[in-house]
């Protein structure tokens, strides 16, 4: 907590109002309006879960992650990217404060998931990443969605973006793996090998998924 105060204190000292106290609060308030943001989302595809297993007899998603980005990482991505330290700029600047990642355990779920809830009447399209299609040069996949939705509060209604994450259990173990590789520093000449092999595995990843979603697909017709 004492850390997140640093980090707070450091979001909100270049604020125009001079009083700290009152801009601490308003990031507190700010922050809240993301959590709303996401609940409402993570709402929207626990339902689309609910009603889709009903038709299928399976469901879309194993499992949903919601994360609010801690005033750490905040700052961090504002001195990273050279945006100013401000409220303004927060949300100006950064549309994955929010974030939730759903878990499939095939690939055609997750266009199902996401094709539904993008033509939902409040939901925005403001970005679409087919990291799928399109992998990464090293390998990753997942389809990212930057949403935009309403939050209903007491006195105003407000737009907030929303960042949303679909990949398949196999795509999720991979990424995993792959981040705790690319925060390890000390792998030396091991390095370049690493990644080779992870890219590797991304494809056989791949391969896999498309294999597993074959055979579903035979199991559905009969
Ligand atoms: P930032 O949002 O500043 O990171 O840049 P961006 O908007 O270009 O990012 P992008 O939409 O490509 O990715 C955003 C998030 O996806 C990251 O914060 C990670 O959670 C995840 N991600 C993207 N690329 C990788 C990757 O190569 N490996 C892993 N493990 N995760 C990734
Ligand atoms: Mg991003």
């Amino acid at each position: 907590m004492e850390k997140n105060n640093f980090y707070i204190e450091l979001l909100t000292q270049n604020d125009t109002s001079k009083n700290l106290v009152k801009t601490k609060n308003a990031f507190i308030k700010l922050m809240n309006q993301y959590r709303c943001a996401m609940l409402e989302i993570e709402t929207k595809l626990r339902v689309l879960n609910m009603d889709l297993s009903l038709e299928s007899e399976s469901n879309p998603f194993e499992s949903i992650h919601c994360r609010l980005k801690t005033p750490e990482s905040i700052a961090e991505k504002l001195r990273r990217k050279s945006y100013p330290y401000t409220l303004e700029s927060i949300e100006k600047n950064l549309r994955d404060v929010a974030g939730i990642r759903v878990i499939c355990s095939f690939p055609d779920d997750i266009y199902t998931l996401a094709d539904k809830l993008c033509s939902q009447d409040d939901v925005t399209l403001l970005e679409r990443k087919d990291y799928i299609a399109n992998p990464k040069p090293n390998g990753y996949r997942s389809l990212h969605l930057i949403l935009d939705i309403p939050i209903f509060l007491a006195n105003e209604t407000k737009h907030m973006p929303v960042e949303v994450q679909f990949r398949t259990i196999a795509m999720d173990f991979w990424a995993s793996l792959e981040h705790k590789v690319k925060y390890k520093k000390d792998l030396g000449d091991d390095s370049a090998a690493i990644s080779e092999e992870l890219r590797l595995c991304a494809e056989d990843i791949s391969r896999l998924d498309i294999r597993m979603q074959q055979i579903k697909n035979k199991i559905d017709r009969k």
